[in-house]
């Protein structure tokens, strides 16, 4: 059996790929570990829990008394635990630093003594190319990560390379655009607009609504992660984005059509500090390892706004009954009522 610890794994992509990884790798023992922060829920694993070939610990990867086990006995770790907010970041940074910088450090410090450790997958960002006003960013371009979150994961991006330039550690890493399906929470546009639409609540959009993003479904980011798990080279890094450029209003307008709601509903607010106008992945070195998206965005849009509409029990709790959620939701957008 092959030994893979997902850091992260009761978060959106994370709990995607444990699902995917147990389905397509009968041969593959999960270990999920995850510090079950706001974003973290047991919930989101309900059905793998019992699984026999998957288990699940709850603990911080910068907490090296549980990490340093986990990582050691394993012969992949794909690790997408971290704090991933920007308007968080943008709020209160010290989390970030933490999880996603002093904890990859801690995993890292770990995976120099893994004896059977055969990959280890630094799930990084399109984010930390910062801005990109036109064109596609490679691999090799510059980094210039411009908000906290994008900094933090672009420290941690570096820091995973290093451990393969110095010592060998198995590392590659990937730097996914932004996804979009089940399980996202409901912090992020699609969930949050969507779930807002459903209760024809307002669509808080920032600024002008014309800052673009390219939307990868989280599927095509799980199978891209698998086969760079089996055909990555160590030491490289790899852009895994869907193709989907759209404007944040635009987006907005497909969900208002799909939940069948007014485009009343819209209520420009003020723009994020500093936000990124653009990202966009030139994904060529993934496709010639023989990756590529397979879903379409408008079908994967119309699936994902069925998903959040057949599964309000997973995420009305988290809008109408969390405190802690609804004191974010009222400092970041007002006091009315999400
Ligand atoms: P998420 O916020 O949904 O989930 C993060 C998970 O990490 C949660 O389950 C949380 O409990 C866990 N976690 C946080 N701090 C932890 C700690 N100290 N120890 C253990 N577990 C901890 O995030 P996501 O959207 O699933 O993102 C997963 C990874 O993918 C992140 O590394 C993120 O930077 C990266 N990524 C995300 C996107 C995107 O669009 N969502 C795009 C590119 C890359
Ligand atoms: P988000 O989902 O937070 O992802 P990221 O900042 O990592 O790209 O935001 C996606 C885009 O949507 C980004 O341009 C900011 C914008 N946005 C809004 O306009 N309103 C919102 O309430 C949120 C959360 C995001």
């Amino acid at each position: 059996m092959i030994d893979v610890l997902v850091t992260g794994g009761a978060g959106f992509i994370g709990s995607n790929f444990v699902r995917h990884a147990l389905a397509a790798h009968p041969d593959w023992r999960v270990t999920t570990l995850d510090k079950l922060t706001y974003a973290g829920r047991i919930e989101t694993l309900s059905d793998v829990m019992d699984h026999p070939r998957h288990a699940f610990v709850r603990g911080d990867i910068a907490d090296d008394v549980v990490a340093t086990p986990l990582v050691q006995r394993s012969h992949i770790v794909v690790h997408f635990a971290a704090e991933t907010h920007v308007d968080r970041s943008i709020a209160s940074a010290g989390d970030f630093i933490r999880t996603d910088m002093i904890g990859t450090y801690v995993l890292l410090e770990a995976a120099r003594n893994a004896p059977h450790l055969k990959r280890f997958v630094q799930i990084s960002t399109d984010e930390v190319y910062g801005s990109v006003p036109e064109g596609a960013s490679r691999e090799t371009d510059e980094i210039k990560p411009r908000n906290p979150y994008s900094a933090s994961k672009a420290g941690a991006d570096r820091l995973a390379y290093s451990y393969f330039a110095t010592y060998d550690v198995p590392v590659i890493v990937t730097r996914a655009s932004n996804n979009y399906g089940p399980y996202q929470f409901p912090e992020k546009i699609i969930p949050l607009f969507v779930t807002n639409a459903l209760d024809e609540r307002p669509l808080p959009l920032y600024g002008d609504g014309l800052n673009v993003r390219d939307w990868l479904h989280v599927m095509d980011h799980c199978r891209a992660v698998d086969l760079l798990i089996e055909r990555g080279v160590n030491g490289e890094t790899y852009n895994i984005g869907g193709g989907n450029e759209i404007a944040n209003i635009d987006l907005t307008h497909r969900i208002l059509e799909l939940t069948g709601r007014p485009s009343s509903l819209i209520q420009p607010v003020k723009d994020r500090p500093g936000h990124d106008r653009r990202y966009a992945l030139d994904t060529s070195k993934a496709r010639a390892h023989g990756w590529a998206p397979q879903v379409d965005f408008v079908d994967g849009l119309r699936e994902t706004v069925e998903w959040y509409r057949a599964n309000q029990a997973w995420w009305r709790p988290i809008k109408e009954q969390d405190a802690a959620f609804r004191a974010y939701y009222a400092s970041q957008y007002g006091p009315a009522r999400p």
